[in-house]
């Protein structure tokens, strides 16, 4: 029954990372998957979320299931932390949201129902986009096409291309949005480019779909959904995946979210019991532990603030090594202009280098990032950042 069956390529990022697990070299580094790591290299439990899991440890009472959509203490926090404290689509419960196991969890759910609910529909995602984005929405079905958006030569938005190739985009069609600290390349739209983009989605009336996983780590809580928000003012209808895998350091307990925004309280509730069908028939309701970590901290306002002030140590330091990066590398006699990476922000830098410079990162010295040249400058640290820049140079300078 399985002779016929043949091997599924390794995943570009996931695969990669299982590489790295088996790789023999003592000196390898992993700059691959988008994880945190502290100064040392670890991935710490934020303080946050370990307070919280002390709380549940002694209040929780049962294991009992969560219903199809999640418990209410968290899907209102997930809104007010999306939307702000009393907006209007708070007030007017113009949104409903279920938890779902992690952000590509939430994308998984909205290709289901965008597949069933509008079949007609492509979906669009920017070029290039985070590697698994194809697959999740092919694998119901669904058609991908892509509109420009990075302008290799400059390191930049390619801003005029972008809005030409969504000013071809058909109503009806569907169209992903990265909320902030694009992935792979770190570069977003400005406040005005973000206005112009909802005015377009608005005169298209293409459905926009945000996908938002990485929110706190651009700016702050607020400026990284102002792109989001801005959208709010101009169309009615959205789909919004979230993820708390990066913001709270929650990676495997698979928390985030999907929420549908409607014109009307009753269409979003209708709409909403054909999402709770896509889970209940895909994995049925979802587990209850991440969820309740991040419901007492959103909830308690002490808890709150030591996991904001915790999420702005990360960004800071992500940052630092950032200019660190570019500094080093001009130390190391790179004479190639690499200052673009300081302004990219969130936890990747597309670095420009090619997938034979990439490879060579790999066999040669141990060093793993993505095929695409994206680095995950979250997982540089003053000890790795030495090799790390010798390495290039010496590849560059070859
Ligand atoms: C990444 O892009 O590295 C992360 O979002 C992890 C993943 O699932 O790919």
């Amino acid at each position: 029954m399985f002779e016929h069956i043949q091997a599924a390529p390794a995943d570009p990022i996931l695969g990669l990372n299982d590489a790295y697990k088996s790789d023999l070299n003592p000196n390898k580094i992993n700059l691959g998957v988008g994880v945190y790591k502290d100064e040392q290299g670890n991935t710490p439990i934020l303080k946050a979320v370990k307070q919280a899991e002390e709380r549940l440890l002694t209040q929780e009472k049962t294991k009992s299931y969560l219903s199809i959509e999640g418990a209410p203490a968290y899907r209102s926090a997930v809104q007010k932390l999306l939307f702000g404290n009393d907006h209007n689509i708070i007030n007017k419960q113009l949104a409903q949201t279920a938890h779902t196991p992690g952000g590509t969890g939430a994308l998984r759910v909205a290709a289901e129902f965008i597949k069933k609910h509008l079949p007609e529909a492509t979906i669009w995602v920017s070029n290039p986009t985070w590697a698994n984005h194809q697959s999740v929405f092919q694998s119901v079905g669904l058609e991908v096409g892509s509109y420009a958006y990075y302008d290799a030569k400059n390191k930049s938005l390619d801003f005029e291309a972008m809005l030409a190739s969504l000013s071809q985009i058909p109503e009806g069609d569907v169209v992903l949005f990265h909320g902030c600290c694009h992935n792979p390349t770190g570069i977003d739209p400005t406040p005005e480019q973000w206005y112009q983009l909802a005015k377009l989605s608005s005169k298209q009336g293409f459905l926009p779909l945000f996908d938002f996983a990485y929110q706190g780590f651009g700016q702050s809580l607020n400026d990284d959904a102002k792109g989001l928000r801005t959208f709010l003012e101009h169309v009615p209808e959205m789909l919004i995946a979230n993820s708390f895998s990066k913001n709270f350091g929650l990676y495997n307990e698979r928390v985030g979210a999907l929420t549908i925004i409607c014109e009307t309280a009753e269409q979003a509730e209708t709409a909403f019991t054909q999402v709770k069908r896509c889970i209940r028939t895909n994995y049925s309701n979802p587990p209850s532990h991440g969820s309740a970590i991040v419901a007492e901290i959103l909830n308690d306002p002490e808890l709150y603030a030591l996991w904001e002030s915790e999420l702005k140590d990360m960004r800071i330091r992500i940052h630092e090594m950032r200019s660190l990066f570019v500094n080093t590398l001009r130390v190391k006699g790179v004479s190639q202009d690499f200052s673009f990476i300081s302004q990219q922000q969130g936890m990747f830098s597309f670095s420009g280098l090619t997938p034979d410079q990439v490879t060579q990162l790999r066999k040669d010295y141990g060093i793993y990032i993505v095929g695409s040249g994206r680095i995950s400058v979250a997982g540089l640290t003053h000890d790795n950042m030495e090799p790390l820049c010798s390495a290039i140079a010496e590849i560059l300078n070859n």
